[in-house]
C-alpha cells in the first residue's frame, strides 16, 4: 500500500514520452491467443494491469516474455479455457478473454470481472452480442459458461457503443463462419488498434473507427509483430499537470488526433498548444480560465478517463464550469478528496459544478480509483504545501512509475511506504 508525497508549487518543464496504451495492449494481449503461434507486441507499458493479463495468459498455457518494451506471446500451448476467480477479479479487462477463448477453444468458463469502482459495470451488452453469434451462455452462481461450437456471423446492434462489448464481439467473430456486422460500435482509437493487430495476423476486419465494423470470418491466423498506439489518457494526464503548474511540457509519442477533445478544452483555458506528427507542446503562464462546459461522451467526445484530471485543473480556474459525466454513474467520488484540498465542487448525480478557487492546499487524500487518483496527483502538484495521496496501487494500474516521470520534469513527488 504505497503513497505519493507531493510538495506542490513546482512548475513542470521539459519533455515526457508516452508508452503504448493500456486500453490497447490489454485487448491485444487477449487477442494474441487467437493465433496458435507467436505474437510480438512493441511499445508495451509496464503496468500492473498488463502484468495481471500476462498472469492469466500464462495460466491458460501461453508462454509470455516481457523484455524491454516488447511482449512476446507464444500461444501454441493454450489448452485451458477456465480462468479462476482470483485472476478474473484483478481487473475488468479479464473479460476480453471471454471472446478470445471462445474463438480459440470454442469454450470459456470464468467469473464476473473486477475493476475500478466508478459505478455499475455490467456485461450484458457483451453477452447479448456473443449470443447473437450462436454462443451458448449460462450464468450461474457468479460464473459464466460459454460454448461456441457452431459460431456463425450475424448482425449485432449495440444498444450503447460499449468499448469492451465491441472488442469482445470482434474477438469472438474473427473465426466465426460468415460475416459479422457490429452496428453502433464504439469508435475509440483502441478499437482501431485491435482491428489492425488482428488484421496483421490474418483476420479480415474493416470499419473500426466508424460505428459499423465488418468481420469476415477466417479459418486460420498467423504469427505477427505489431506496435501498440500511444496512450492518449497518459498523455492527457501530463498535459493537465502542465496546466495546473503553469508549466511548459512537450509530450512525445502523443497523437493530437486522439487528443483533440481534451486539447480543445485546454485551449479554452487559455494555454498555448503546438502539435507535430508525434508530439504535443503545451505552455501555460497564467491561471487557467473556466470553460463553457465539459460533457463526457463516447469517442470522439470528451473521454470519461480524462474527466477527473480536467476537474483538478478547473478547480483552480478563474470562473465556474459545469462538468457532466454521461458514461459512468459514480465517477465523481474523487471530488470529495479535492474538496479536502480546498476545491469548491458541488456534485448532484452525474453533474458537478466547479467554482474555481485561487489555490488548492496540500492535504492527506485517498486515491479510490485509477483516474481519480491521477487527478489527486495533479491537484497535489498545483497545490500549496504537502499532499499525501494514499493507495498508490490504483494509480499504478494505468501509469508506469508516474512519480519518476513527473520528477524528471521538475515535480517534487516521491513514493513512500
Ligand atoms: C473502456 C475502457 C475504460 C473507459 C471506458 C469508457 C478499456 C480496458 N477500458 O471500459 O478505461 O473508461 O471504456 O470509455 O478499454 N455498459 C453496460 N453493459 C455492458 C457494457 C457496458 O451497461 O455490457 C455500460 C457501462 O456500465 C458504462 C458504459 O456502458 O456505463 C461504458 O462502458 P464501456 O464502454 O463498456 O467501458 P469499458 O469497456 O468497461
Amino acid at each position: 500500500m504505497g503513497k505519493f508525497k507531493i510538495n506542490g508549487g513546482n512548475r513542470l518543464y521539459g519533455e515526457l514520452k508516452v508508452n503504448g496504451a493500456k486500453n490497447s495492449v490489454l485487448p491485444i494481449l487477449a487477442a494474441s491467443i487467437l493465433n496458435e503461434g507467436i505474437s510480438v507486441m512493441h511499445g508495451c507499458p509496464k503496468l500492473k494491469d498488463v502484468y495481471s493479463m500476462i498472469e492469466i495468459l500464462e495460466h491458460l498455457g501461453a508462454n509470455v516474455t516481457f523484455k524491454g518494451r516488447d511482449i512476446i506471446v507464444d500461444a501454441r500451448n493454450v489448452k485451458d479455457s477456465e480462468i479462476p476467480d482470483n485472476l478474473m477479479r484483478t481487473m475488468r479487462s479479464s473479460i476480453f478473454l471471454m471472446g478470445a477463448l471462445i474463438s480459440r477453444n470454442k469454450k470459456a468458463l470464468m467469473s464476473f470481472p473486477g475493476g475500478c469502482d466508478i459505478g455499475h459495470r455490467p456485461i450484458d451488452l457483451h453477452l447479448k452480442g456473443l449470443r447473437r453469434l450462436g454462443i451458448k451462455i449460462e450464468e450461474s452462481y457468479g460464473y459464466i459458461k460459454c460454448e461456441g461450437w457452431k459460431m456463425k456471423g450475424n448482425e449485432i446492434h449495440l444498444d450503447f457503443p460499449s468499448v469492451g462489448a465491441t472488442e469482445n464481439i470482434m474477438l469472438a467473430a474473427v473465426k466465426a463462419e460468415g460475416v459479422t456486422i457490429i452496428r453502433n460500435a464504439a469508435k475509440e482509437p483502441e478499437i482501431e488498434d485491435l482491428q489492425n493487430f488482428l488484421n496483421s495476423m490474418g483476420a479480415k476486419i474493416s470499419g473500426a473507427g466508424t460505428n459499423t465494423i465488418i468481420i469476415e470470418g477466417v479459418k486460420r491466423l498467423h504469427d505477427t509483430e505489431y506496435t501498440i498506439i500511444p496512450d492518449r489518457i497518459v498523455a492527457g494526464t501530463y498535459l493537465c499537470a502542465a496546466v495546473i503548474t503553469k508549466g511548459e511540457l512537450t509530450v512525445v509519442n502523443a497523437l493530437k488526433e486522439h487528443l483533440e477533445p481534451l486539447l480543445s478544452k485546454l485551449r479554452e483555458t487559455g494555454c498555448s498548444i503546438q502539435t507535430g506528427n508525434d508530439y504535443i507542446k503545451i505552455r501555460c503562464d497564467k491561471r487557467p480560465k473556466a470553460v463553457d462546459m465539459v460533457i463526457t461522451l463516447p469517442y470522439p467526445g470528451f473521454p470519461t478517463d480524462l474527466q477527473p484530471q480536467m476537474v483538478s485543473v478547473l478547480s483552480v480556474a478563474d470562473g465556474t464550469t459545469i462538468v457532466t459525466e454521461t458514461i459512468f454513474d459514480n465517477r465523481f467520488k474523487y471530488t470529495e478528496e479535492l474538496i479536502r484540498m480546498g476545491a469548491d465542487i458541488k456534485v448532484e448525480g452525474r453533474v458537478a459544478v466547479i467554482r474555481g478557487v485561487e489555490k488548492l492546499m496540500g492535504a492527506k487524500v485517498v486515491a479510490r480509483d485509477l483516474r481519480g487518483g491521477a487527478a489527486l496527483i495533479i491537484a497535489g502538484l498545483g497545490a500549496e504545501g504537502t499532499t499525501i495521496v494514499e493507495e498508490a496501487e490504483h494509480i499504478d494500474r494505468g501509469y508506469e512509475s508516474i512519480e519518476k516521470a513527473l520528477k524528471s520534469v521538475g515535480g517534487d513527488i516521491v513514493r513512500i511506504m
